[in-house]
C-alpha cells in the first residue's frame, strides 16, 4: 500500500511522531497480555546454553546493537561482542562453540550486513536477526527473524525502526535474563511492566518538540556539536550525532563522556555547543563532572535529563531539555525522541532535504 506523509511536512516527523503506536503494536506482539512472561522471543532459542554473542549491523541498526551490548551484558551477563559489518567481514574473526550471531537491519538488504551472516553461517551455533522487512534477504537466511513492526519506513534518516528495534532487543535480552536465572519473576514483571507504559512516555516526551526547534534555530549556526553520553546513553549519543551529521549536514561527533579529557575537549570553545545526554542513573555524577569541565573551558551545554537531573545539574547550562522519567533500562529508547527531533528541527531551520539527504541512501544494497 501506497504510504503518504497523513499531513506532516516530512515522512521523518511522521515516523517520529508514529513512534509511540508502532511500538504498541511490537510489545502486543512480543509480550504476554497478562504480564506473566515473555511470550516470545525465540523458538529454538535456548538462552542458557549461549556462551557469546556477536551483534553485527551498519548506520543507526550498529547503534541498537551497541545499546544491547549493554543490556546483554548487563543482564543476561552474557559476553557481548559489536562490530560494523564491514569491518566484520574482513576481519574474519574466530568463532567460539556457542556463539549466537544476531544481525540488525531495518531493510535486511544492506549488502555488508547480508555478506557477515554468510561469513557466520556454519560458524555461529544460530544466526538470529531483527528485522522490519521480513521477507527480506537477512530474514530469509537467518535461523530466527525477529520482526521489529516498525511499518513501512521512508525517511532515509532511520528513527521508528531504531525504538522497534531497541525495544525488540530490550525484549530479547529480559527473556535472556530470565532463562539464565539472572533475574528473578518479579523484576522481569516489573520490567515487562516498564515496558507496557513506554509508548505512553514516547507520547510525552513528543511534547518537548516545541522547545527542541526553538533550540535547534540556534543549532542551525553551528559548524561543529558534540554529543556526550556513557553508559548505554553513549550509543545514544552517536545515534543523535550521526542523525544530525545525515539530515543537517553539520559536522557531530559522538563521545564517550569520560574520554572527553582524551582528545575532544581541545575542541572546546563557546561555539561549539556540547549536547549531554545523562538521565538522572547510577552514572550520572561522573556526566555531570564531565560537563562541568566544559563548562569550565566556556563551553555551550545543552543537558537532555530529567526533572530530577535538571535540578540536580543544570546551574550554567546553556539550555535544558527536560525528559520524562523513565526504567534506566528503558531511557535510550526514550532518549531516541530528542535525539531525532534535534536532528529533524535542525536539517529544518537550514531547509536541507529532510527525507532525501544528499549523498545518502535508505538501504545500501551495494558494498
Ligand atoms: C543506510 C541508511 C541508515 C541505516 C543503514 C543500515 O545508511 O541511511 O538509516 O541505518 O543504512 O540499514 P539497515 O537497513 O541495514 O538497517
Amino acid at each position: 500500500a501506497q504510504v503518504d506523509k497523513s499531513g506532516y511536512k516530512h515522512f521523518m516527523a511522521k515516523e517520529i511522531a508514529e513512534q509511540p503506536t508502532v511500538l504498541q503494536g511490537a510489545l502486543a506482539h512480543y509480550i504476554n497480555a497478562d504480564a506473566t512472561g515473555v511470550a516470545l522471543p525465540a523458538p529454538g532459542l535456548d538462552f542458557t546454553k549461549i556462551e557469546r554473542m556477536t551483534l553485527v549491523a551498519c548506520g543507526t541498526a550498529f547503534y541498537a546493537c551497541m545499546v544491547a551490548k549493554y543490556w546483554f551484558e548487563q543482564i543476561a551477563r552474557i559476553p557481548v561482542e559489536v562490530d560494523v559489518a564491514s569491518e566484520f567481514r574482513y576481519r574474519e574473526p574466530p568463532v567460539t562453540p556457542g556463539t549466537v550471531a544476531l544481525f540488525v537491519s531495518q531493510s535486511g538488504e544492506t549488502a555488508d550486513t547480508l555478506a557477515a551472516l554468510r561469513y557466520m553461517q556454519g560458524k555461529a551455533s544460530k544466526i538470529v536477526s531483527v528485522v522490519n522487512v521480513p521477507e527480506s534477504s537477512i530474514a530469509r537466511e537467518s535461523d530466527l527473524a525477529l520482526p521489529i513492526l516498525a511499518g513501512t519506513e521512508i525517511g532515509v534518516a532511520s528513527t521508528k525502526a531504531f525504538t522497534c528495534q531497541l525495544t525488540t532487543l530490550a525484549i530479547l535480552a529480559l527473556n535472556a535474563a530470565h532463562a539464565r536465572g539472572q533475574m528473578d519473576d518479579a523484576t522481569l514483571a516489573k520490567h515487562l511492566a516498564d515496558l507496557r507504559s513506554l509508548p505512553g512516555i514516547l507520547n510525552l516526551a513528543l511534547g518537548i518538540e516545541d522547545k527542541v526547534s526553538s533550540i535547534a534555530a540556534e543549532l542551525s549556526e553551528a559548524r561543529d556539536i558534540l554529543f556526550l553520553g556513557r553508559g548505554a546513553m553513549y550509543p545514544l549519543a552517536h545515534e543523535g550525532a550521526l542523525k544530525l551529521k545525515e539530515i543537517s549536514y553539520i559536522h557531530a561527533e559522538a563521545y564517550a563522556s569520560g574520554e572527553l579529557k582524551h582528545g575532544p575537549i581541545a575542541l572546546v570553545d563557546p561555539h561549539v555547543p556540547v549536547i549531554v545526554m545523562a538521565p538522572r542513573d547510577a552514572l550520572f555524577d561522573k556526566t555531570v563532572s564531565n560537563m562541568q569541565e566544559v563548562m569550565a573551558r566556556g563551553g555551550k551545554v545543552l543537558l537532555i535529563t530529567d526533572q530530577k537531573g535538571a535540578t540536580e545539574a543544570s546551574e550554567g547550562v546553556w539550555n535544558t531539555i527536560i525528559m520524562p522519567e523513565i526504567d534506566p533500562l528503558l531511557a535510550p529508547i526514550l532518549y531516541a525522541v530528542p535525539a531525532q527531533l534535534l536532528a529533524y528541527h535542525t536539517a529544518v531551520a537550514k531547509g536541507t532535504d529532510v527525507d532525501q539527504p544528499r549523498n545518502l541512501a535508505k538501504s545500501v544494497t551495494v558494498e
